[in-house]
């Protein structure tokens, strides 16, 4: 089968695509005909070394993708052959063909296609659990999201919108800012510059930060009992935090990770049927995604690695 691969860690010229090694599944696996890949900013950082990688000879990337099962294993229960599903945290993904633990597949229903699915399967999941887990909102609250047109952003954006909440972000360029006004948020804010933060500090009751670096800027948005979600580093590591400094304005710090939230078969099911009840009802609706060959890997690395992206890229076998 073809695959994206890398031998070595380091910036996008490290990518190769060739034929490697076809997977065999286990007793409890399926294979999947990949049909969408997702890829993801975890992608380059663990191309970069930065970020752990399933061990492979040579190194396959991805973690997400969608397609149809071409195989399953003598002790499947849950999936059958021809059928689409969705993975999100799946060791390599970057491949024509994915050995998949059946556990991990979640069944898509009629109404979702591969494409909608890898294209909103691990940042939709991602802003679900940001948004209901980690956010808990109360209804009217203001909350604000740092690159709020990214993959997550977007999405989270329009989850938070349709639970009820006032929603406010940042984002780098007009055409970006455009896209989440037209999705109901109230006010958006130039993400690379810094004048407009003072007119809005303490104000919000929760800042969803993905972009790190600017962690002391959402402390500064909060008002006192307010939280910032912490769930990424897009912009760059953030600033050590001290905890008697939150603690004298009752701020806190929450964080957290997907996979830690996708833990059973159980759970990715209900957590996927939560999100894509968002899609049935039309309240969420994304950009159409950018969509390279599998054979260009490194032009999707940078087309993400330099934020010229808006929503998703997919990557096509
Ligand atoms: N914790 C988890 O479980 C989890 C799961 C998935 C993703 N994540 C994290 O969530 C964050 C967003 O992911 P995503 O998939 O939505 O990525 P994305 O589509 O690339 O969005 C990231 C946004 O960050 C902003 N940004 C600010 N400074 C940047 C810089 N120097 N370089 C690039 N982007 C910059 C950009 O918005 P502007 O240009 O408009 O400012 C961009 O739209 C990432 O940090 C990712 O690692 C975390």
């Amino acid at each position: 089968m073809n695959a994206l691969y890398f031998e070595k860690f380091g910036d996008r010229e490290v990518l190769q695509y060739g034929k490697i090694q076809r997977p065999k599944i286990k007793q409890d696996e399926i294979l999947v005909k990949t049909e969408y890949i997702g890829l993801n900013f975890a992608d380059i950082y663990r191309r970069r070394g930065e970020y752990y990688i399933e061990k492979h000879i040579p190194y396959i990337n991805g973690y997400e993708a969608a397609g149809v099962v071409e195989a399953v294993g003598a002790k499947v229960k849950n999936q059958q052959i021809g059928e689409t599903v969705l993975f999100v945290d799946v060791p390599f993904a970057n491949a024509e063909y994915v050995a998949v633990p059946s556990d991990r597949a979640i069944r898509l229903p009629a109404t979702i296609d591969s494409k909608l699915a890898a294209s909103v399967g691990l940042q939709g999941l991602t802003a679900d659990f940001l948004a209901h887990d980690l956010g808990q909102n109360i209804r009217d609250e203001k909350v604000f999201i740092t690159g709020i047109s990214g993959g997550v952003g977007q999405l989270l954006s329009q989850i938070l919108i349709a639970d009820g909440l006032a929603v406010y972000g940042s984002a780098s360029s007009a055409e970006k800012k455009s896209l989440a006004l037209a999705h109901g948020v109230r006010e958006v804010f130039p993400s690379r510059e810094t004048d407009w933060v003072e007119s809005v500090e303490g104000q919000f009751a929760t800042v969803y930060d993905g972009v790190g670096s600017t962690l002391p800027q959402s402390l500064d948005l909060l008002k006192h009992r307010g939280k910032v979600v912490f769930f990424g580093m897009a912009g760059g590591d953030p600033i050590k935090v001290d905890p008697v400094t939150l603690m004298s304005e009752s701020k806190s710090l929450l964080t957290g990770d997907l996979w830690d939230y996708l833990t059973s078969y159980q759970e990715r099911k209900l957590r996927s049927e939560r999100l894509f009840n968002y899609f049935e009802q039309g309240k969420i609706k994304i950009s159409e995604p950018t969509v390279f060959s599998l054979a260009d890997g490194k032009a999707a690395h940078e087309f993400l690695e330099i934020g010229k992206s808006i929503g998703k890229v997919l990557l096509k076998p």
